[in-house]
């Protein structure tokens, strides 16, 4: 009976899947109701091997509220100003560049060149201003023959010579595309991408963008680190409410396929949107927190409100969506417009719980402890993450009121202390040396990260391979710790170095590993230089 039952659901899904993969572009607005039900998440992860995306990524895009055409350099320049300065860099964004956007034309050799009306600096030029700042670059792609808006060139049939070229232009991060793929295999398409980006060497986030088709939640952790499980948020420019529940509310369902390294993806964020109120920026990003989603801003950061600001860079909130365990929390009570979201255990023993008020009345919710999942008898701290405020030792439970389309946020724990998870920055992530003269010389540069979270690192350990020109020690200070990079020139021929230093690190609390950092080390030797040749 139960497996009769199985095979039904299973072809409706497909049926439903082959209804979707023939629909034309439009319906990509429309978030495909997700299938979870016999399927467990695949098996191997890739993130396992480049430690990639441990936590959600959180970064900007600039697909939400801009859409293709104003797209350049200056733009995009100015929008990564704008991220230093708003403090999003410090609370944890860091995946910064263009959406599609005419920013590459296939060239007639086959390989990808920068399109310099919009880019005179170069694609590579653009990545080395973002490292620079001390952020990760970002770019998109299609697995197609072209991108959705057919301006640009997909990467079927160039996937190793494409990947390669993204590799040159120093990209952290690849926002995979689905359009125009008739005929393509799907697992099959985005495993050759990723087979490609091992063959170019860089360590790159893959971020696959097929809105739910082929439903990547079941297979796509082993050659991505997230995907898209609906379709687009909203039209450029043009924020969608409805349309944003309506995704939350399909994502929530796939909780059970997420995890470091491999998430579900419910688009970029919406907060910060004209039209969408500072009720509902508080709503939204609470919701992606909880969903453990990554927290892609998608609005115009030149031009943000003080709320706004105050929103994304909530680092209590923040701390739920980049806990080292990676849970994604989900519903487990509604009655009417009112939901209970829980299920979300965090790093130190403690729990994040959301209410949230869909409906046009205020709501008062009981919410106890057995029903979010703990010991009843002990009594609880709660901490509510958008007062700042504590309260307890509660026994039993708490009883929230929440206003009309708001939520509470809260984190309960036995303890009163409610520590912060690592959120790290960077000031740089490109060391640039250049070397005069024919003696040999000794040249160093750094890079400093700084964690704003409460839990102490340890030393980042740097990976053994490295070139014979380069050492790097770790010194802490404080809640930095300073990468210092040593270059010895001797025995080196003219040409231009370089290197990818990789160091990982674990979580103090939970012993996890935390997200592995990369950085770029480039040596320009201007004279062949004495001494044993190397
Ligand atoms: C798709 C994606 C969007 C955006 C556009 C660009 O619709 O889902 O996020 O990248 O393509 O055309």
């Amino acid at each position: 009976m139960k497996k009769t039952w199985l095979i039904a659901a299973t072809v409706f899904c497909e049926l439903i899947f082959c209804a979707i993969s023939a629909l034309p572009l439009d319906h990509r607005l429309r978030a495909p109701s997700p299938s979870f039900g016999a399927q467990s998440p695949a098996d191997s992860v890739r993130a396992a091997e480049d430690g990639l995306a441990l936590t959600p990524p959180m970064g900007w895009y600039p697909w939400n509220i801009f859409g293709e055409e104003p797209q350049n350099e200056k733009l995009i320049k100015e929008i990564v100003d704008a991220l230093v300065s708003s403090g999003l860099k410090e609370a944890g964004y860091s995946y910064v560049g263009p959406d599609e956007g005419i920013c590459f034309y296939r060239g007639d050799d086959g390989l990808l060149t920068s399109n310099l009306e919009r880019y005179p600096s170069r694609l590579r030029g653009l990545g080395d201003y973002i490292h620079r700042k001390g952020l990760k670059y970002a770019l998109y792609t299609d697995a197609g023959s072209r991108t959705c808006s057919k301006a640009m060139p997909g990467t079927k049939d160039h996937e190793f010579e494409d990947m390669r070229q993204f590799a040159e232009w120093r990209a952290d991060y690849i926002k995979i595309d689905w359009c125009n793929t008739e005929g393509q295999d799907i697992v099959k398409t985005y495993t050759k991408l990723h087979d490609a980006q091992r063959a170019a060497g860089r360590p790159v986030i893959h971020s696959l963008c097929s809105w739910g088709e082929g439903y990547p939640w079941r297979w796509a952790a082993a050659v991505g680190h997230l995907w898209r499980t609906t379709g687009d948020i909203c039209v450029p420019g043009q924020a969608d409410w409805e349309e944003a529940m309506e995704i939350a509310s399909a994502n929530e369902k796939l909780s059970a396929f997420a995890g470091p390294g491999h998430w579900n993806d419910p688009d970029m964020m919406i907060v910060g949107m004209p039209g969408v109120s500072d009720t509902q920026n508080r709503t939204f990003f609470s919701l992606w927190c909880l969903m453990a989603a990554p927290l892609i801003a998608g609005n115009d950061l030149r031009s943000m409100s003080e709320s706004t600001i105050e929103t994304l860079t909530n680092l209590e909130a923040i701390a739920v969506d980049q806990d080292p365990l990676g849970v994604q929390g989900k519903i487990v009570w509604t009655e009417g417009a009112i939901s209970l979201w829980a299920e979300k255990p965090l790093f130190d023993g403690s729990q994040a719980v959301l209410v949230h008020n869909q409906g046009r009345h205020p709501a008062k919710k009981r919410v106890s402890w057995t029903e979010i999942g703990i010991d009843g008898a002990a009594p609880r701290y709660v901490r509510n993450l958008w007062t700042h405020e504590t309260t307890g030792p509660l026994p039993g439970g708490i009883t929230v009121d929440v206003a009309p389309g708001d939520v509470a946020m809260l984190r309960v724990s036995e303890k009163n202390d409610f520590p912060m998870p690592p959120i790290l920055m960077a000031d740089s992530y490109l060391v640039s040396l250049r070397s005069t003269g024919s003696a040999s010389q000794q040249l160093t540069g750094t890079i400093t990260i700084t964690n704003k979270g409460s839990a102490e690192i340890p030393p980042w350990r740097v990976g053994e391979v490295l070139p014979s020109w380069l050492t790097v020690t770790v010194m802490r200070k404080g809640k930095s710790q300073t990468f210092t990079n040593t270059i010895s020139t001797a025995g080196l021929k003219k040409g231009l170095y370089h290197a990818v230093v990789r160091a990982d690190n674990t979580e103090p609390v939970s012993g996890r590993p935390m997200s592995t950092l990369y950085y770029d080390v480039d040596l320009e030797v201007t004279q062949d230089v004495s001494g044993p040749s190397r």
